[in-house]
């Protein structure tokens, strides 16, 4: 069920990050379809534009595309200066990637730039814009992570384990903000169709739980954030496994996956002669 947002409390503007692809674009059409207007933050300026255009279409907001890079240090004075003058009630923190394979033989600073991005960019959007729902004394804060982070995911170790920072942040200021009007809700995503998937040698079709449309990952979210839940893991399955099934297996399982996944990346990158 689509979440209806409130335009009194999570409007008149919105911000939402890695707004060009995936989950994040989905995330600015609920939230336009509520007749609020959209912030849109990622690297990709001409994916930001057109997402925009298209929610101006459908939906009669205005839209503002912001594209900065938010592993980087020191983004926070640009997103700043270029909000001073809205009023955001809903900030979506989204924005994050992963890069699977074997610990060792991953990149150490591509390594550091992820860790940037899935950590410090949450924490400094919820310190930053945390501070201006605060003296609004009313809107929302989702911060996007990964269903299972805490187990710890092999071959996506360090991207895990940045989600699990996430979440017990998240967690965290959901008790904190409460008394001061704000909702804030983690949103644990499991495998949703994504172009992200396609980094993990994973065919949608093909894979043995079929991932999650990101229209349910991103409404079960909303819905989260609407009954001020402090996390959401979306989809029923993915919520009995979640509450069932033991970390070491869950770990067993996906690395399993993920091993076959990235076996079969490489065969495809092996036979276009690009490995
Ligand atoms: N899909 C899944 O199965 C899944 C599962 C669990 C959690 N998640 C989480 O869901 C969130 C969205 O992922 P997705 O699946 O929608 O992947 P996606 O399609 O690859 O989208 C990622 C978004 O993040 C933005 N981004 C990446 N690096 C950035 C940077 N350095 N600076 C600014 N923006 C950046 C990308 O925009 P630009 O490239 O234009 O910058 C893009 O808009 C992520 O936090 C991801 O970890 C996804």
């Amino acid at each position: 069920m689509k979440a209806l947002l409130d335009k009194q409390q999570f409007g008149p503007w919105a911000l939402v990050t890695g707004a060009s692809s995936g989950i994040g674009p989905e995330f600015a059409r609920q939230i336009a379809a509520a007749g609020i207007n959209l912030v849109l933050v990622a690297r990709r300026e001409a994916l930001l534009k057109e997402v925009g255009r298209h929610i101006t279409r459908d939906f009669g907001v205005q839209f503002r595309a912001l594209t900065m890079d938010l592993s980087q240090e020191g983004f926070i004075p640009k997103l700043a200066e270029h909000t001073k003058d809205l009023d955001i009630g809903l900030v979506v923190s989204n924005a994050g990637t992963a890069n699977p394979g074997e610990f060792l033989k991953l990149d150490r600073q591509l390594l550091e730039e992820t860790l940037r991005l899935n950590t410090m960019s949450h924490l400094d959007i919820a310190h930053y814009f945390g501070r201006k729902l605060a003296e609004r004394r009313r809107g929302g804060l989702i911060l996007v992570g990964a269903m299972g982070a805490e187990n710890g995911i092999p071959c996506i170790a360090n991207d895990g384990g940045a989600k699990a920072y996430v979440h017990s942040l998240g967690e965290a200021l959901h008790y904190e903000f409460k008394p001061l009007g704000v909702y804030v809700t983690v949103l644990a995503a499991g495998f949703t169709n994504t172009p992200v998937l396609e980094k993990f040698g994973f065919d949608p079709k093909t894979m043995p739980m079929k991932p999650m449309s990101v229209e349910q990952c991103v409404s079960e979210g909303l819905n989260g954030l609407l009954e001020n839940r402090s996390r959401i893991v979306p989809g029923r399955l993915n919520r009995i496994m979640n509450a069932l099934v033991p970390a070491s297996l869950a770990r067993k399982m996906e690395a399993d996956m993920l091993d076959k996944g990235l076996a079969s990346k490489s065969a495809v990158a092996s036979a276009r002669g690009e490995a």
